[in-house]
């Protein structure tokens, strides 16, 4: 089996306004193994969003090095960094982050990086129960719905890693369980899954819990 993430003494600091930094990562490790979901759990302030900000290349670490798929991609200028999430990663946020202008059909195409038929995405947007609301502007779509299609957008790519950051916030039961089920497929397809959350929803499909006072080796 392989790490399709792997993070390596990861050191994170932020200034406040008056210029004064702050620790907030201080020697983070952690990896996913291809097919496993990993539930990072904390309390708010812990670090777990920059943890996946910088997991999907999105933030650089101020020390540490970030494995995707057994490459060193920590150096990675942001164009190098847009191809490796294009290619390799799938994140879906907390608010679905969808172009509102856009259908859920569209948001989908839109990400996709092979052509791919009407056909083709119909069939995804059904898995997730969206068939009636494919040619629906995503600004028109329930929350569940956004969210939803985030996870069909976020997987269409078949990505190694799929960066979840509190993806059930505000989600009923059942959208709960359709992005539970999201996941889980993901997974079964080889996927490595980091979702980072409070929701004690997780502990149902997660192998592996990771509370942030076992990640960080040293609080400053
Ligand atoms: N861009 C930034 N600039 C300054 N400080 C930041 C920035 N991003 C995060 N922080 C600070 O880093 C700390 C960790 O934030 P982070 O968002 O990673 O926490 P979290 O565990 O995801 O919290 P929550 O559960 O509330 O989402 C917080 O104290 C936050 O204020
Ligand atoms: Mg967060």
């Amino acid at each position: 089996m392989t790490s399709v993430l792997r993070l390596e003494n990861i050191h994170k600091s932020f200034a406040d306004e008056g210029g004064r930094r702050h620790q907030v990562l201080a020697g983070v490790d952690l990896h996913v193994m291809q097919g496993e979901i990993v539930w990072l759990r904390g309390e708010s302030g812990s670090g777990k969003s920059t943890i996946l900000n910088i997991s999907g290349l999105l933030s650089t670490p101020d020390a540490g090095r970030v494995w995707i798929n057994g490459h060193d991609r920590t150096k990675a200028s942001p164009r190098a960094a847009a191809t490796v999430r294009s290619k390799e990663i799938g994140m879906v946020f907390q608010s679905s982050n969808l172009l509102p202008e856009l259908t859920a059909l569209e948001n989908i195409v839109l990400a996709s990086s092979r052509q791919l038929s009407r056909e083709a995405v119909m069939q995804r947007l059904e898995r997730f129960g969206l068939a009636a609301v494919a040619d629906r502007k995503a600004k028109r779509l329930s929350g569940g719905q956004q969210q939803r299609v985030a996870f069909c957008r976020a997987l269409i790519n078949q990505p190694s890693v799929l960066l979840a950051d509190e993806p059930s916030s505000g989600l009923d039961a059942s959208n709960t369980e359709a992005i539970l089920e999201a996941m889980r497929s993901g997974a079964e397809s080889g996927c490595g899954v980091l979702v980072a959350s409070h929701d004690e929803v997780f502990k149902h499909i997660a192998h592996r819990q990771l509370p942030m006072s076992e990640v960080l080796v040293e609080q400053v």
